[in-house]
């Protein structure tokens, strides 16, 4: 079954440099040339799901500018559908992703359009699962999860306290090991943790009920390897896959996507995590 997922989020213009070490407070370093990229959370788990094989539709809001362009351009290449995004007089949220050689990064978003991100509940109320992010306004996230029919899937970042309204609507939160850390206990319902290259965990209640290991890869750019995880493990659980085998999934998906500089340039298809999975077996 190919699952039809409603990605409701961020829409970002990444402006990414590269340099051999982050700067320190109060330091400045040199960057090769900048180069934009799409990007924004929201954005980036819509293409990873699309690549996956989903049928995707994307809800946010960019700028009537050309770094807006650049992103709708980029969803529509990968397949997301995009008619639904609005184009507000505010300009397209920008993110400043600095880069180091050693694939570590740090990111500043400039607020803009996302916060006009706006759906007709009808639009997203038959979908088998709809994700969420935290570049979005709490109101809008919440307004997706009530008018959501299937799996509502919130991946808490940039991390924020989630309100009892808020965690009552959840069925899958998906966090990294820092943001679970300052989220405290693992909540009721489905929780996935990841940890970047070590070990992935979900839990059940509290309880621990699947663990997966990243493989192995020379990561260039890790930027976007967490929303390709999120995007790639809905997409196998929406199909009907265990979470321990979607977890694997995700997980070989968000490895591959490390291999090139940018969030999305290195989201994979289904047919090359699968033959990937297939070669690290071997
Ligand atoms: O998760 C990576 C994304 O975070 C980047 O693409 C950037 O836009 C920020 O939102």
């Amino acid at each position: 079954m190919t699952p039809r997922i409603a990605v409701v989020g961020s829409i970002n213009a990444d402006l990414v440099v590269q340099m051999a070490k982050l700067p320190g407070r109060g330091e400045t370093v040199s960057s090769a040339e900048p180069q934009w990229y799409p990007g924004g959370k929201g954005a980036n788990q819509a293409v990873a799901a699309a690549r996956m094989g989903a049928s995707v539709s994307m809800f946010g809001a960019v700028g009537a500018d050309e770094p807006g362009e650049m992103c709708l351009s980029a969803l529509a290449q990968s397949g997301v559908m995009t008619d639904s995004v609005l184009k507000v007089s505010s300009p397209t949220s920008t993110a400043l992703v600095m880069v180091e050689h050693s694939g570590e990064n740090q990111i500043v978003v400039a607020d803009g359009a996302n916060q006009h991100a706006a759906f007709d509940v009808d639009q997203i109320s038959s979908a088998d699962a709809v994700i969420v992010q935290f570049e979005i306004p709490e109101s809008v996230i919440i307004a997706a999860g009530k008018a959501s029919n299937g799996i509502f899937c919130v991946n808490a970042a940039p991390v924020r306290g989630i309100s009892d309204e808020l965690a009552s609507l959840i069925d899958v939160l998906i966090v990294n090991e820092h943001e679970f850390a300052q989220l405290g206990e693992p909540k009721s319902g489905l929780v996935i943790v990841t940890a970047g290259a070590n070990e992935v965990t979900a839990y059940q209640d509290g309880e621990v009920v699947a663990k997966a290991q990243p493989p192995v890869v020379e990561a260039l750019d890790t930027v976007g390897a967490g929303d390709t995880f999120v995007g790639a493990f809905i997409v196998a659980y929406a199909s009907g896959q265990s979470v321990a085998d979607s977890l694997e999934l995700a997980c070989a998906a968000s490895a591959l996507s490390t291999l090139k500089l940018g969030a999305q340039s290195g989201m994979p298809t289904a047919a090359e995590v699968n033959r990937f999975m297939q070669e690290s077996s071997n």
